[in-house]
């Protein structure tokens, strides 16, 4: 495999994998954008600003917003009046264009753009986030000046979805552990095996291999926290979420991965949702806030622009 050198090269592999992604990547993350999407978005939105929500936002920047789970979805729970929904890959962004039109929600644009070089005039949003993208950016002091740039003062900053350098670490268990056991699991189920790519298929073998190389951090949160800081930001918190959900998630999702996705039955998917959801606020209730923020998988990072 050839290593990824520069930055330039980290942001063209993540343009071309997300590309290829872009057709299949709602159907393989069970990206929703009815309520249950909209209740899981307006969750991390709540937990991450609490009060400071209060009416929502008017105008929204996201970056790295794939098919739109986040954007299209805050405009649909009505907390954001419209949002600039912008990613690096051409694939993701006419994607997310086709799932606000299918939906009829209005008030989403879509817009091609690095993170890291963002295309609109200075003090232009009233909040900037994102879901899982921090973690693809090569210069995240760049990114995060940026923010900051076309942020008015006042504004927010949400990133939700980061992994954490020591969740990421523990969630390779229940990953490894569905691995040993995938062959019972699909004895149990009657489940075929899954096939891998064919070989004709160049398209989507090259994107295994890129899957790879682009995610490219996992974070320590003060690490993380600094970052915003030093771009300028106040109020920087750090938290973490979602222990047991994650493990019960990557255990279950490593496991169907190794069946054909046909023959997993419906009600395997439904207790594997189902089951996702109650260990969530489990998370929630009992362990976020009385466990330290690095053992979690995931990171919410919130600030402001002074
Ligand atoms: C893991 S996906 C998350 C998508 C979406 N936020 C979600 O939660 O479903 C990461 C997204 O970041 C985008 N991305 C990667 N590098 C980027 C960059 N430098 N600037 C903007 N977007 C980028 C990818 O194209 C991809 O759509």
């Amino acid at each position: 495999m050839q290593a990824v050198r520069s930055a330039d090269e980290i942001r063209d592999v993540n343009t071309r994998y997300h590309d290829v992604a872009a057709s299949t990547y709602d159907t393989k993350w069970g990206i929703d954008f009815g309520e249950v999407g909209q209740a899981q978005v307006l969750r991390k939105l709540r937990k991450a600003l609490g009060r400071e929500l209060g009416g929502g936002f008017e105008r929204g920047l996201e970056i790295g917003a794939g098919t739109g789970y986040f954007g299209i979805n805050l405009v649909q729970a009505g907390v954001l009046r419209e949002v600039t929904c912008t990613d690096i890959s051409p694939g993701m962004v006419s994607r997310l264009g086709e799932n606000a039109r299918r939906l009829g929600v209005r008030r989403v644009r879509a817009a091609r753009a690095d993170a890291e070089s963002l295309p609109f005039p200075d003090a232009s949003f009233d909040i900037a986030f994102g879901h899982a993208i921090l973690h693809h950016l090569p210069d995240l002091e760049l990114a995060f000046g940026e923010l900051h740039r076309v942020l008015r003062p006042g504004g927010k900053i949400v990133f939700a979805g980061e992994p954490s350098r020591v969740g990421d670490q523990i969630a390779s268990v229940p990953k490894r552990a569905a691995g040993l056991v995938a062959p019972l699991w699909r004895t149990a189920l009657r489940a075929a095996a899954a096939t891998g790519p064919s070989e004709g298929d160049h398209g989507h073998a090259a994107a295994h291999a890129l899957e790879q190389l682009v995610d490219i951090h996992a974070f320590v949160p003060s690490d993380l926290a600094g970052i915003a800081r030093r771009a300028g930001f106040a109020g920087v918190n750090v938290r973490g979420e979602e222990l047991l959900a994650n493990w019960f998630g990557w255990f279950n999702r490593s496991l169907e991965s190794t069946a054909a996705p046909d023959e997993v039955p419906m009600a395997w998917r439904q207790y594997a949702f189902h089951g996702y959801l109650w260990l969530q606020q489990l998370d929630e209730r009992a362990l976020e806030g009385r466990l330290p923020a690095a053992i979690f998988y995931n990171l919410l990072l919130t600030g402001s622009r002074p």
